[in-house]
């Protein structure tokens, strides 16, 4: 059985060939270059760029796994959650495959295909069920008691801005590129001064599962504008602090909120989903946190999973088959 897999959920046009269970191919067009003109995704700019792109990727993507077409048995798409101008774009064209392929169509869940990621080249059994799963991205930051495969509850999320949302804006305000991520991150890797807590780590005094980036974005944004007050300008070292400080102050949030919540709920596996899932900071910090605390931790193999990708819409659509969902 061979599957074909789109994501265009936000700034990706990512589309996966399956066969069975296998990941034969993909292919990926970024659109960092675009966006990182305006610093942030303007939804209609990105949906043209995936109207642009989506039928190059997917002659890529066919050549790559020497398939055609009529060879396709099975379609998927991201629905939501999204920029809707974005996923439109590739609703619209793997729904018109599968009408005119006469192929059954599948829509995924976009979340549900970031915790999904996890089971790229493992096996049904590599998760520990119940976990507890952290999703964090641009438009999610949330928990999940992850009760078996397809059974998931929400005990957890954002009030205001997304932990991803909170880099990106980080980012801008000391006037770096998008995605915010991975820049704050290499330039926090390069500070080698001692963590001094400069900023509040909202909510995490309380008995909530549920997180708060604003009050943290804003008080960056004092820190900047202080420093700029004080010296005309940020320098290297200002900047590097301030996004090792960020960094850290996030990292210390999800860690502690993903194992108290854990601890609550008396279960001992820990998943990692969602692009900032490919922070290196927050994947040690768990991993070594785990490691102490006896917890079985799950993170995707690669961090080209962990980002937005196809292979996580088809793994999902493979699993709903074989379970029949
Ligand atoms: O999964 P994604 O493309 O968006 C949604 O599905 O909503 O996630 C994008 C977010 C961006 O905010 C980006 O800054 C963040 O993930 N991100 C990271 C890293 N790489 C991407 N955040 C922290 N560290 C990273 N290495
Ligand atoms: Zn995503």
């Amino acid at each position: 059985m061979y599957l074909l897999a789109f994501e265009t959920s936000c700034d990706d046009t990512s589309i996966a060939i399956f066969r069975d269970r296998e990941l034969v191919a993909m292919k990926t067009r970024s659109q960092i270059r675009e966006h990182n003109e305006t610093k942030w995704v303007v939804p209609e700019v990105a949906a043209r760029l995936h109207a642009n792109n989506i039928f190059g990727v997917l002659e890529e993507v066919l050549n790559e796994a020497k398939v055609i077409l009529k060879e396709i048995d099975i379609i998927a798409c991201t629905e939501f959650p999204g920029l809707m101008p974005s996923l439109l774009v590739g609703m619209s064209v793997a729904k018109t495959l599968a009408k005119t392929l006469e192929k059954p169509y599948i829509a995924i869940d976009h979340i549900e295909a970031h915790m999904f990621a996890n089971f790229i080249w493992r096996d049904s059994d590599d998760i520990l069920f119940p976990s507890v799963c952290l999703t964090v991205s641009w438009g999610h930051n949330e928990l999940y008691l992850w009760k078996s495969m397809f059974e998931r509850e929400k005990i957890g999320e954002t009030l205001d801005d997304s932990a991803g949302e909170a880099f990106d804006k980080v980012a801008k305000m000391m006037g770096l590129g998008y995605p915010g991520g991975p820049i704050i991150g290499k330039l926090a890797s390069e500070y080698t001064g001692e963590f001094r807590s400069i900023f509040p780590k909202v909510l995490l005094d309380r008995e909530t599962h549920d997180f708060s980036f604003s009050g943290l974005k804003s008080a960056v944004k004092r820190e900047v504008d202080k420093r700029i007050e004080k010296n005309g300008s940020l320098s290297k070292d200002d900047i590097r602090e301030i996004a090792f400080e960020f960094e850290q102050t996030v990292v210390n949030i999800l860690s502690y909120k993903l194992f108290h919540a854990a601890k609550t709920y008396n279960i001992s596996s820990v998943v990692l989903a969602g692009w900032v899932s490919a922070n290196d900071r927050l994947r040690e910090t768990i991993e070594q946190q785990a490691k102490e605390r006896n917890y079985r931790f799950t993170a995707p193999i690669s961090k080209v999973y962990s980002q937005d990708n196809a292979a996580m819409v088809g793994i999902l659509a493979y699993y709903r088959l074989r379970w029949d969902i």
